[in-house]
């Protein structure tokens, strides 16, 4: 495992940061300030947060060691202003009146989607794993192979607010085992009718984001993180998270709103302008939110 690592470009994990300008604006860097990024990834905001103003010092997670090996090398030049800590955020511990500001940029980054092997993609053969943290052992030929017809129905509705999701459940039971996405995406574009196979979004796509959140049981994480994080930020300091999809977007409309200790300052989220989106299209589904500490 370590030689793969250490032969991870950063380059090759780098992940053109969305929303990057209104973040830093967002957040109001200030010189001396320390900030929590917990979802490192390829650095990308954390460089830029790090350029923002001088002596700006981060705290960097990931649950992935990919992308904190990345990150690690990519940051390289701010030496001890970066620590970097490879934990899930909903396992770190929130030490209170800590950080000027905290980001989370939601989800997998655009490296996850491009390495094949992690599983993450429907359009290349690889393993069904999508575990972010290879640490964990449940994957998504477990989710896939062993729970049951009415399990997978209902995490296909809830987490991919799948229609179709009985009878997709359906032929997946009658069909598997299944070792590969591409078995997998086939099979479940077998099951919709054609109208839905040729539609605007592959047949598989909500599928797929279903099993991503159930087997990194993204949403639990992201409630504890909503729920501790605001208390890590001193007085004044200002937490940004950016979204991908209403499933995660809701719960951070709500989080932030409802935390004693928190002033919402975007009444609407901030999303890309076009000129972004046409420089990176993942940008076109963000959805950022920031708000403030007040108490
Ligand atoms: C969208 S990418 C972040 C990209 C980063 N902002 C950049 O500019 O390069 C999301 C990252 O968060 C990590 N991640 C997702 N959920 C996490 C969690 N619960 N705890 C820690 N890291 C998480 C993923 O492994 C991925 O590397």
């Amino acid at each position: 495992m370590e030689a793969r690592y250490q032969g991870l470009e950063a380059q090759e994990f780098f992940h053109v940061p969305v929303l990057s300008r209104e973040v830093v604006t967002g957040l109001a860097v200030r010189p001396g300030g320390h900030y929590l990024d917990a979802t490192v990834g390829g650095g990308g905001h954390s460089r830029l947060i790090l350029e923002a103003a001088a002596d700006v010092q981060i705290t960097a997670l990931d649950q992935d060691e990919d992308a904190l090996a990345a990150a690690q090398k990519y940051l390289a030049e701010y030496g001890e202003r970066v620590q970097f800590i490879l934990t899930n955020f909903a396992a770190y511990h929130f030490a209170s009146n800590t950080f000027d500001g905290i980001l989370a940029d939601l989800g997998v980054s655009s490296y996850h989607l491009d390495q094949p092997e992690r599983g993450f993609s429907f359009r290349q053969t690889a393993n069904l794993d999508m575990r972010m943290d290879r640490r964990q052992s449940l994957t998504a030929a477990d989710v896939i192979n062993t729970w049951d017809e009415a399990q997978l129905a209902d995490i296909f509705f809830k987490y991919g607010e799948e229609r179709l999701s009985r009878r997709i459940a359906r032929r997946i039971v009658e069909r598997r085992p299944f070792q590969t996405t591409v078995e997998l995406a086939e099979a479940i574009a077998s099951s919709v009718p054609p109208k839905y196979r040729y539609g605007r979004i592959h047949p598989a796509t909500r599928v797929f984001q279903a099993l991503r959140i159930v087997v990194n049981d993204e949403l639990n994480s992201l409630e504890t993180f909503l729920d501790k994080a605001p208390n890590a930020l001193v007085p004044g300091g200002k937490i940004a998270i950016i979204s991908f999809h209403s499933l995660e977007d809701r719960p951070v409309k709500h989080g932030l709103r409802n935390s004693p200790l928190l002033k919402v300052l975007t009444k609407k989220p901030i999303t890309a302008l076009e000129e972004e989106i046409q420089r990176n299209p993942r940008s076109r589904s963000a959805k950022l939110r920031i708000a403030q500490r007040v108490l």
